[in-house]
């Protein structure tokens, strides 16, 4: 294959490009902004993310997806072709693409994102379990007959999963994560104290003092929104305790949905789980104390991985290299499709 080879993790919140030889090359908010009137898009990724909340009428904002799952076609495509002109600059031959996906998704989906791919400027691609990157990336030998668990925790979407010799024993997707535990936040403080705050506030309070337990010393942070009441500016402080019981039910469902995957595991994938740990993958585990949570509720080892945010682009990195094998004999990936070789 002539053109480069490149790993695209096209997440809920954020779009992340590896390049074979080079590594991780490129993080993006998985945002754009459009005129209205015309269509055309007039900021892609960290622009857009900063518009959110801040747009005049004649500004759309776009999230080309939801849940893992394309939600608007043009503007992943706008996305995907963007970031792959900056990578690929004036090369004759177009890139080949790994792209990951969620493992729930259905044909008519995963025909939908090879378009995009097609559309986007990729010459071939390849569609990854995302689950299954997720392991590699946290450094789990795939190919070996023994049972790993991976609790991918992003933006959009949880995905958890049983891994053993390159394939999923076990998998379910949860509608649930980073983007839930924001609307909590919002949803709580508008709840409690006739406040409303922007998306944008609502994750940075959880990036900044959001917990997954009920923290002895709580902090508190100042931050702004407006009265409901007044419809006025106000300050005001929120605290940890605040944003747990803000997050607690959404934290539950996700360690009772990875209690519920394992009761469906065989016993010898159990004990391979219960021997080496749960890993948390995702942004999402970045959250103190989710790893705990789920310890709890499992009983099992759990631990978030090194690097997790990046975990899945840099499996669709490791495979990357072996993409003229494992995309011949299907093994890893689920669709190949052909284009038209060069640019
Ligand atoms: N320190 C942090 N604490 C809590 N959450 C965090 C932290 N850092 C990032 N996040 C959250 O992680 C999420 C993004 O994670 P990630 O980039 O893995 O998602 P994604 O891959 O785009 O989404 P998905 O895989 O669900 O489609 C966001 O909701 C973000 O707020
Ligand atoms: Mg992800």
């Amino acid at each position: 294959m002539p053109g480069i080879n490149i790993g695209v993790d096209l997440g809920t919140s954020n779009v992340r490009f590896f390049v074979e030889g080079k590594g991780l090359a490129l993080t993006e908010n998985s945002v754009t902004a459009s005129d209205i009137r015309s269509g055309r898009p007039i900021a892609i990724g960290s622009k857009a993310y900063r518009m959110i909340g801040r747009t005049s009428e004649r500004v759309q904002i776009h999230y080309p997806l939801r849940h893992g799952v394309v939600s608007d076609f043009t503007a992943c495509q706008d996305i995907l072709r963007y970031y792959l002109q900056i990578i690929c600059g004036n090369r004759i031959f177009k890139p080949n693409l790994v792209i990951s996906m969620p493992s729930t998704l259905t044909g008519l989906e995963q025909r939908t994102l090879l378009n995009i791919a097609a559309s986007s400027g990729a010459a071939k691609t390849c569609l990854m379990e995302k689950a299954l990157a997720c392991a590699i990336g946290a450094g789990v030998d795939y190919r070996k007959p023994r049972g790993a668990m991976v609790v991918d925790i992003g933006g959009g979407t949880t995905e958890i999963a049983v891994v053993t010799m390159g394939c999923l024993a076990q998998h379910e997707s949860l509608q649930i994560a980073g983007n839930t535990f924001d609307e909590d936040i919002r949803r709580y403080v508008r709840r409690e104290r006739d406040i409303l705050i922007g998306r944008l506030t609502a994750e940075e309070i959880k990036q900044k003092i959001g917990c997954a337990y009920l923290r002895d010393a709580e902090i508190a942070i100042a931050v702004k929104g407006k009265s409901y009441l007044t419809g006025m500016p106000v300050l005001f402080e929120v605290n940890t305790t605040e944003v747990f019981l803000a997050l607690r039910e959404h934290l539950e469902q996700i360690a009772e949905a990875v209690r519920s995957t394992l009761s469906r595991t065989s016993p010898d994938l159990l004990s391979d789980i219960a021997e080496r740990g749960i890993l948390l993958t995702g942004g999402s585990a970045l959250l103190p104390g989710l790893a705990g949570c789920i310890e709890r509720k499992t009983q099992i080892r759990t631990v978030a991985a090194k690097d997790p945010a990046n975990c899945t682009v840099l499996g669709i990195g490791e495979t990357l290299r072996h993409m003229d094998v494992l995309s011949g004999s299907g093994y890893l990936f689920k669709i190949q499709q052909e284009a038209a070789e060069p640019a």
